[in-house]
């Protein structure tokens, strides 16, 4: 899609629709005032009125709710439901008057967001069907607002591309998106940035470098495990960020098999990956003055003749022990040995995001994601990312209490227990085991990775992540 901001007067507007934000107890502006439909506009939050001035484009009120209220967040929503009706109306360009307040830049990014989200659909795989066409794409959004709303224009496009880039990666089947698909994803990113390099390693490598979880997971598969490690290099104050993300394309359970209802969901149980993904991609187009390490173990988790049991005991990358007494409980043992990898390579900070627990579901919904950390100021600073974009977390605490339910009884530490307290918190208690003193940030997105249904994320997968660690990783460069 093309983003551009203009200057132009309402009448000299040349858009198949024009979008006009409205508060309430306030007017439209004078050029609309007198249009026929005017009156029906309304500055309720959400609430839509069509007007048909003289002028050939059409114009759209939406209604942003109280002064007081507006931010980024609802100028998304009320993008995205322009964006809805812009297909309705096949209209392929829209512009969008930016509401005038201190936060203008905000809400520029709210519309644009809203606008490619909500525009957004995953209709690859549908015949072509000619009693059925299409919904018009939305080509072209012009920003009618001050010029100083370029770079943040320029810059929210970059991000939502990706999210939607990353919508793509979790909605693809696993049968299409496998290990070596988003290694070779990897790859491309890698090759159209000369900032951004990318290494491979398969099966054998693996192995190789011990790192027993990855392999007990992947032992099952007949698809090549991969981890895949994406290097940027931005400069900066010279220190690394690390990414970290959960990239089973496919969790059937293995031998301790889910049941059938909603497994095939499990097809997105990389949402983790292909937020990291796109992220390194935005922060190589938005050329962030940081470096970063992005690491990405994937498999898929099958039961089979080949596959991990119940009991068996592994050792992961950084030397510790692991009775794997569930081995739906794959998540953790995967990001271990991810998480250790990136301490090794030079991560100063570590963010990991993962669909891990179904219990993060109960907690929080779809709302927000959960949070842990074992340091207060990187945890402030992904919360502090999640307000501005609107990708939540709320923080979830550790505790000795929690660490002692992971311990296992024959080898240092068990992948899950019977008792099933706090599920969401004894994963990342878990994960803290092989980040040693790295400040590290964990977010479990197996609420938020779909099934989200605000307007601009539908009920599909929802891209969760991409615009919160480019956020982070923002906030870290500067
Ligand atoms: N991928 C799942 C978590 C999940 C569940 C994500 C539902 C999205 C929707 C994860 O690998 C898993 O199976 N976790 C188990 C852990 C348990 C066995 C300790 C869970 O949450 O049930
Ligand atoms: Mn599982
Ligand atoms: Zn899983």
């Amino acid at each position: 899609m093309k983003v551009a901001v203009s200057q132009t007067e309402i009448p000299e507007i040349d858009a198949d629709l024009l979008a006009v934000g409205l508060c309430e107890d306030e007017e439209l502006p004078a050029e609309l005032a007198g249009v026929r439909g005017a009156a029906d506009a309304q500055g309720g939050f959400k609430q839509l009125a069509t007007l048909h001035p003289e002028a050939p484009a059409r114009v759209l009120v939406v209604g942003l709710g109280k002064r007081e209220e507006l931010d980024a967040e609802r100028l998304r929503v009320a993008a995205a439901l322009v964006a809805k009706e812009a297909a309705r109306l096949k209209a392929a360009s829209v512009a969008w008057l930016v509401p005038e307040s201190p936060e203008v830049a905000a809400l520029a990014e709210g519309i644009v967001t809203g606008a490619i989200l909500g525009a957004y659909r995953f209709d690859r795989f549908k015949s072509k069907n000619d009693d059925e066409p299409p919904p018009a794409a939305l080509e072209s959004l012009t920003l009618l607002g001050p010029e100083s709303l370029a770079q943040a224009a320029e810059a929210a496009l970059i991000c939502a591309e990706a999210q939607n880039r990353a919508r793509d990666l979790q909605s693809l089947p696993s049968n299409v998106a496998t290990p070596s698909y988003l290694g070779r994803r990897a790859r491309e990113i890698a090759s159209a940035h000369p900032t951004v390099s990318t290494e491979v390693f398969g099966r054998e490598e693996i192995a190789a470098k011990e790192m027993g979880g990855l392999v007990a997971v992947s032992k099952g598969s007949a698809e090549d495990p991969q981890l895949i490690v994406l290097r940027y290099a931005g400069g900066g104050s010279g220190e690394t960020l690390g990414l970290v993300g959960k990239g089973v394309t496919f969790d059937t359970g293995g031998i301790s098999l889910k049941t059938p209802g909603g497994m095939h969901e499990m097809k997105m149980d990389m949402s983790g990956a292909a937020a990291v993904l796109e992220t390194v991609r935005a922060v190589a187009e938005l050329g962030l003055a940081l470096n970063l390490i992005a690491v990405i173990p994937s498999t898929e988790n099958m039961p089979s003749g080949t596959a991990v049991k119940p009991g068996d005991i592994i050792t992961q990358y950084n030397g510790k022990t692991v009775e794997v007494n569930n081995t739906d409980a794959e998540g953790r043992l995967i990001l271990a040995d991810a998480l250790a990898y990136a301490v090794e390579q030079g991560a100063d900070r570590i963010v990991d995001i993962a669909t891990l627990t179904g219990a993060v579901m109960i907690a929080l919904g779809s709302t927000y994601a959960a949070l842990i950390s074992n340091d207060d100021a990187l945890a402030a600073e992904v919360e502090e990312a999640g307000r501005e974009t609107g990708e939540l977390v709320w923080r979830l605490p550790l505790h000795p209490e929690y660490k002692a339910l992971t311990k296992g009884t024959v080898a240092d530490l068990t992948n899950a227990s019977a008792k099933r307290k706090a599920g969401t918190i004894y994963a990342g208690s878990f994960l803290e085991e092989f980040v040693g003193e790295t400040p590290w940030a964990h977010i479990d997105i197996a609420g938020t990775a779909w099934d989200v249904g605000r307007p601009y994320t539908g009920n599909d997968a929802s891209g969760y992540g991409v615009r919160l660690l480019t956020a982070v990783a923002r906030a870290f460069a500067s």
